[in-house]
């Protein structure tokens, strides 16, 4: 069967290859695999600067967003052949840590976790995988394709379950949410603050493309003016950019008692001077919290998959602006301006 590969650490390896099928080891479902996602991520491992293969192999299968319909699965699994899945991107760590031990996998405190199509473990994006019925996610079928979406949701479902549950520190009545960037996980991050019924304001650099449109189809505002012009009264921000000289910036833009969320990662290298002392003055006086968010475990991901089910399918349709067949690959990793959620298709 055809996967889509990479030797990790290796600039410009990627590659369709045959590779064997998945091994009953791996799993008693067996997925046939419909698409994947492309994100950030995939990017910087195709480029070489992240990813690792799995133990003694030179080779690395890409996909941790994915979508696809169940073969073949023992009926005690809970899943049928024809049933739309998504595959958890995370396992836990064999210690196990006691974050990974009660199933928290998001929280793995050794840092021993491997991750699916980025660490340690083949991705999905190969014709056909394998995998645990409990670390597979049902879809509703009338999702379809668009539970591709799903892990990127569970990312921000993560990020949210946190952010409020820092606020509930104290009273908290939050009304007001600024999403810096509006790629897909701060558009997604958008949609989840609008289904909690609060304001929410996306920041982004281009004004141009189809992230305006589908910011004010939320009921959202999209402002493409810089961080400056936004004032000083947020409640809750989310830093969807990793964008390192965006960190101070949305740090100072934080109301009293604000919760800053940081889901981007940046690439380190830049500095520039601060001063702690001011900062910590910041901090301390505005009861200011600044949290950093990475990955989901499967509480995240079923709530990810309600607010799938809630939003509107056509505006869900909308972010995935590319559908590229798995044989043009190449051209799929080649950025175009209107791009927000790129997916490769392993079936037409
Ligand atoms: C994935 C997460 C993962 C993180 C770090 C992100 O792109 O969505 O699941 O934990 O990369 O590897």
């Amino acid at each position: 069967m055809r996967a889509l590969t990479v030797v990790p650490t290796s600039s410009g390896s990627a590659a369709l290859v045959d590779v064997p099928e998945p091994p009953e080891t791996e799993g008693e479902v067996l997925v046939a695999t419909h698409a994947i996602g492309l994100c950030g991520t995939d990017h910087e491992i195709l480029d070489g600067k992240y990813g690792q293969a799995p133990e003694g192999q030179e080779r690395l299968i890409l996909g941790h967003e994915s979508i696809g319909r169940v073969r073949e699965a023992p009926p005690e699994s809970g899943f049928a052949a024809g049933d739309w899945v998504v595959g958890i991107v995370r396992r836990p760590d064999p210690v196990p840590c006691s974050s990974c031990r009660v199933g928290e996998w998001d929280m793995c405190k050794n840092g021993r976790y491997t991750e699916h199509g980025i660490r340690g473990l083949h991705g999905f994006g190969a014709e056909r995988y394998r995998s645990f019925a409990r670390y597979l996610v049902k879809v509703e079928p009338e999702l379809g394709e668009l539970g591709v979406l799903l892990e990127p949701t569970s990312v921000v479902a993560k990020a949210w379950e946190h952010v409020r549950r820092t606020g509930e520190r104290a009273h908290w009545a939050p009304k007001r949410v600024l999403v810096v960037g509006a790629g897909p996980i701060g558009i997604l991050a958008a949609l989840l603050g609008v289904q909690q019924g609060l304001e929410v304001h996306v920041l982004d650099r281009t004004e141009s493309g189809p992230k305006p449109a589908l910011v004010r189809a939320l009921g959202a505002s999209y402002h493409a003016d810089g961080i400056a012009a936004l004032g000083r009264d947020w409640d809750i921000i989310f830093e969807c950019t990793g964008a390192p000289a965006l960190f101070f910036d949305v740090v100072r833009a934080a109301a009293a008692d604000g919760i800053v969320c940081l889901t981007g990662v940046s690439s380190g290298g830049r500095t520039m001077s601060v001063d702690p002392g001011a900062l910590n003055r910041e901090f301390v006086l505005e009861n200011l919290v600044v949290l950093g968010s990475v990955n989901a475990n499967r509480r995240h991901y079923e709530a990810a998959a309600k607010a799938l089910a809630r939003a509107e399918r056509a505006w869900l349709a909308g972010l995935v602006t590319r559908r590229v067949p798995l044989d043009q690959w190449e051209s799929a990793f080649t950025h175009q301006p209107e791009d927000v959620k790129t997916i490769l298709t392993f079936t037409t």
